[in-house]
């Protein structure tokens, strides 16, 4: 809430979020590849850097894979919807001390609509999001596997894949959802050895759950608020665990996914006393103090 302006419809802007437009591809490799990607552009700990420690993730302004009308960063926008990333408020590179916001593009856009050249052959696309993490937004160097599987999630994102609906409501399945996927790539990223993704992988599953805890605040909520934060502490000792090359890791995730079944459903339940309920969330939106 605090990046959008103040009169921003909270149902459209809040409750719902742009459909993903995203056309995977068959063979595993290259599926994994994407998943990689998708997750790594959902967490805020890829940037690192200011922009991190704010929250921001690549999907804050391209949400789904698209724009953001509503994005409104103090001293980073200029009308909705716009960013100067050239921002030295993010960047210690690149500010360029110029104010220059220009609209947040959707990625999904027809490719020839879209300034940077996707096409492998033409290797342009990889040094782009490298330098947007390690220049723009002071991130710390992405591991190969992420660094490429951002890019060939930007590849597969197609409006020719845009699902009917326009928008979808943002559910605590959504997020879980996310968080699962996002560990199944963990899962892959551990087969191949590369715990280092790996461990991103787990912290955008993380940023998920944090996504859900901070809807469900208030007093009343603290049971819920619990089942989450033990959730997610258990993916930090896989992390953990990864990082001390315990073997069993992929059995932890396993049963985590298993669980988070359970967790699903007992977070449904108390949806409608959360910020995931649209007339909550409005009621809170306008609750909104200055500043
Ligand atoms: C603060 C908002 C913001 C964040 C965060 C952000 N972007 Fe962007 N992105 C923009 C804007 C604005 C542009 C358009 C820049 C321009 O036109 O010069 C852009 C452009 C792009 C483009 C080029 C689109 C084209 O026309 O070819 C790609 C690809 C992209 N972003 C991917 C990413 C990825 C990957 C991340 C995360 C590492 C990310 N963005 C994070 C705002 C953002």
């Amino acid at each position: 809430m605090r990046w959008a302006p103040r009169d921003a419809d909270p149902v459209a802007t809040f409750a719902r979020v742009p459909t993903e437009c995203l056309a995977p591809p068959r063979d595993p490799a290259s599926a994994l590849s994407v998943e990689v990607g998708r997750a790594a552009f959902r967490t805020p700990v890829l940037l690192g850097g200011q922009a991190g420690r704010a929250g921001l993730t690549c999907e804050t302004c391209h949400k789904a894979g698209r724009g953001n009308p509503s994005f409104l960063f103090p001293g980073v926008s200029g009308p909705p919807g716009t960013a100067d990333v050239t921002d030295s408020l993010f960047s210690s590179h690149r500010g360029d001390g110029i104010d220059n916001p220009k609209p947040i593009p959707d990625l999904s856009a027809a490719k020839a609509k879209l300034k940077i050249a996707q096409a492998p052959a033409e290797h342009r696309l990889e040094p782009f999001i490298h330098g947007l993490i390690t220049e723009e937004f002071d991130g710390p160097e992405p591991s190969k596997a992420v660094l490429a599987g951002l890019a060939d999630y930007v590849r597969a994102l197609n409006t020719a894949a845009c699902p009917a609906a326009a928008t979808e409501p943002v559910t605590v399945g959504y997020y879980l959802a996310d968080a699962r996927r996002a560990l199944q790539a963990a899962k892959g990223e551990v087969a191949a050895g590369d715990a280092p993704t790996a461990i991103l992988m787990i912290a955008s599953a993380r940023s998920r759950l944090g996504l859900i805890d901070e809807r469900f605040a208030g007093p009343a909520l603290s049971a819920e608020r619990r089942q989450v934060r033990a959730a997610d502490r258990r993916l930090a000792q896989a992390q953990d665990a990864l990082r001390a090359r315990h073997p069993d890791v992929p059995a932890a995730l396993d049963a985590w996914l298993r669980d988070s079944r359970g967790l699903e459903a007992r977070l449904a339940a108390k949806a409608p006393a959360s910020l995931f309920d649209p007339r909550r969330l409005t009621q809170a939106a306008r609750r909104r103090l200055p500043g």
